[in-house]
């Protein structure tokens, strides 16, 4: 039987463009236009918006494009809050004042937008700030963009083959707005959900506190200044690059600094007077005992650097995304989080839940990562891709299928998947990378290109991560020759050269006095 409002539908679709009084919305948004929202507008979402805009314009004349970002700016993580609330409240960003970048800036660069000339090769987080904000700028993304909206809550409504998103948003004055789409791509980041853990004993220990002073423990997200902490006996705990880094600062006026940590560090080892310390056991009513057995009395601050959980408020409103840490256990109409893996993902990016179409729900920057901006823009293309035909995707059986083969050749590397999430092992995000790029041309039948994604500089500059480039850089600024090594430096290649001359430099000198550091790890 004919399904004469589906061919009126169509037939409309074609000459008008909206909302039809037939309420055919959905056909015919499928078939002339299509909406879009990205939320986020963090490196992830930036990258996003760019790559939608990329599209012919003959593609994407109809379409609804928009960013909603809940900040005053662009630049996620790397916009300061100068006044976060005390705890519980959260903050907008774990950024404290005195933080500088933990990778040389070329390779957080995205493709082919190198920083300005001039900027330091490890900088502090203005520049990154500024960095995004040339980049919506350059490409022309502001007019797509609204500041100060936050997303409340998005739930599908329709089936599992056509519907929309129904979204409320909340503007600047607190009104609510409700909005419809047909793609939602979410790019809100992976640091806001701080991971706190609770120590046995620790409520006696805060109790506890005599002669007036105050004893606390809080997540390194609300840490800003470390003369905060003059003069205090300060515990952080946690061996990423933020409880390092934390670490060290607060050494620098604090009577004494402790960093626990249960494993040996990823990430270098703290610079100043810093005690290591493993784990911590308990608490008592004076004692912070570790597990060695070691005490460490006159603790004034524990500092919890323990990472983020992943978290997705405004999907579990609606009941999209579940909650359970630990699990992995799959519900076939919901995504789940365990807090560190969020399943079942297309390739990190695509949602495989069965109540909406599996181009309905994608999500960018997942796979955190010092190479996170060329990722971020490599997913940005797949999802661009795959929003404009969504029959560039198999079955959803067979994207489940694959799925399962990818996380039992993790298990085979001796990798738990629901445990290190969408982290990318050693130099894999090149390979995912290349990966998600080829995976579309050949779907796409285009040729073969003996061009590559990932640019032969950026694979060669993961040496560089191990530790040598950050010292010859520190070196260079302590002798006052940065300025002098910056000079010509505006190209990408320019860039990588200047990291190869950098580290080469350092590691001659390291050698001639006989200077062994340990290699710093690869895993992000
Ligand atoms: C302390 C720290 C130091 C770091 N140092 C480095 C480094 O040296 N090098 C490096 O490469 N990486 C570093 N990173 C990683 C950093 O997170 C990435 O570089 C990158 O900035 C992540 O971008 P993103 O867009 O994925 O997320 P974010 O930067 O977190 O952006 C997400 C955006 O989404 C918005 N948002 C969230 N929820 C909503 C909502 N409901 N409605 C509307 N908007 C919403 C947020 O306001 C935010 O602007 C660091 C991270 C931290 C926390
Ligand atoms: C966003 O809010 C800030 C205050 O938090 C205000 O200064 C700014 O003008 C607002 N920007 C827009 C675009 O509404
Ligand atoms: C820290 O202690 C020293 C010596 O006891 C004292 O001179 C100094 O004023 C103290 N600083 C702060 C900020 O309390
Ligand atoms: C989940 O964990 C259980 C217990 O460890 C295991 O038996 C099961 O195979 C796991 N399932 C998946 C999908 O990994
Ligand atoms: C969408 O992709 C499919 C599968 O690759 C292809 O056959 C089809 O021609 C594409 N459609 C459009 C409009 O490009
Ligand atoms: C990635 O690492 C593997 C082993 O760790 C190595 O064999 C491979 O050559 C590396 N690839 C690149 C591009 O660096
Ligand atoms: C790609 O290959 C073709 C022929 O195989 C060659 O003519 C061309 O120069 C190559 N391009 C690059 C960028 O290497």
């Amino acid at each position: 039987m004919v399904d004469f409002r589906q061919l009126a539908c169509s037939l409309l679709g074609s000459l008008l463009f909206r909302l039809s009084p037939l309420g055919c919305y959905y056909d015919f948004q499928q078939d002339v236009s299509k909406s879009v929202a990205i939320i986020g507008a963090g490196s992830a979402g930036l990258a996003m918006l760019k790559t939608l805009l990329d599209l012919p314009v003959e593609t994407r004349s109809e379409w609804d494009i928009v960013l909603y970002e809940r900040r005053r700016d662009v630049g996620g993580i790397w916009l300061p809050d100068p006044s976060p609330p005390p705890p519980p409240e959260l903050p907008e960003t774990p950024l404290y004042p005195l933080l500088r970048t933990g990778t040389p800036i070329p390779i957080m660069t995205y493709p082919h937008f190198p920083f300005p000339p001039g900027t330091p090769l490890f900088p502090t987080h203005e520049y990154i700030e500024r960095y995004h904000q040339d980049y919506a700028t350059h490409y022309g993304l502001w007019p797509y963009i609204k500041l100060n909206h936050s997303v409340v809550s998005s739930s599908w409504v329709g089936t599992p083959h056509a519907g929309h998103w129904e979204m409320v948003v909340e503007d600047h004055n607190g009104d609510r707005i409700q909005k419809s789409f047909d793609h939602l791509v979410v790019a809100v980041g992976i640091s806001y959900a701080p991971h706190v853990v609770i120590f046995p004993g620790q409520e006696t220990w805060i109790e506890n506190a005599r002669g007036g002073l105050q004893r606390e423990i809080f997540h390194s997200m609300w840490y800003r200044h470390p003369s905060w902490y003059a003069n205090q006996t300060v515990v952080v705990v946690g061996g990423g690059a933020s409880g390092i880094d934390v670490s060290s600062q607060v050494s620098q006026y604090a009577r004494k600094v402790y960093l626990s940590i249960r494993s040996s560090p990823r990430r270098g080892m703290p610079t100043g007077p810093v005690e290591m310390k493993p784990g911590i056991s308990h608490l008592t009513s004076d004692d912070v005992i570790f597990t060695d057995g070691s005490t460490v009395q006159d603790v004034d601050t524990i500092i919890l650097a323990t990472g983020y959980d992943l978290r997705m408020p405004f999907l579990e409103e609606g009941g999209e995304v579940i909650v359970k840490p630990g699990s992995n256990e799959t519900d076939e109409h919901r995504l789940t989080t365990n807090l560190r893996y969020l399943f079942p993902l297309h390739k990190h990016i695509f949602s495989l839940s069965a109540s909406y179409p599996t181009n309905a729900l994608a999500f960018i920057g997942l796979p955190g990562s010092p190479f996170g901006r060329p990722s971020d823009i490599a997913e940005s293309i797949y999802a661009t891709s795959i929003i404009v035909n969504s029959s560039l995707l198999a079955p959803r059986a067979e994207l489940l299928s694959e799925l399962a083969n990818s996380e039992e050749d993790l298990r085979r590397r001796g990798y738990d998947p629901y445990y290190i999430g969408h982290k990318m092992i050693k130099n894999s995000t090149f390979d995912y990378q290349e990966g998600l790029i080829k995976t579309l041309r050949l779907k796409e039948g285009l040729p073969e290109q003996n061009t590559t994604f990932v640019e032969p500089w950026r694979r060669e500059s993961l040496d560089y991560l191990r530790g040598s480039l950050k010292r010859g850089w520190s070196r260079l600024e302590a002798l006052g020759l940065a300025a002098e090594w910056l000079d010509g430096v505006e190209s990408e290649e320019e860039w990588a050269d200047l990291m190869r001359r950098v580290d080469a430099w350092q590691r001659d000198w390291e050698t001639a006095h006989h200077l062994v550091f340990p290699d710093e790890a690869l895993l992000y």
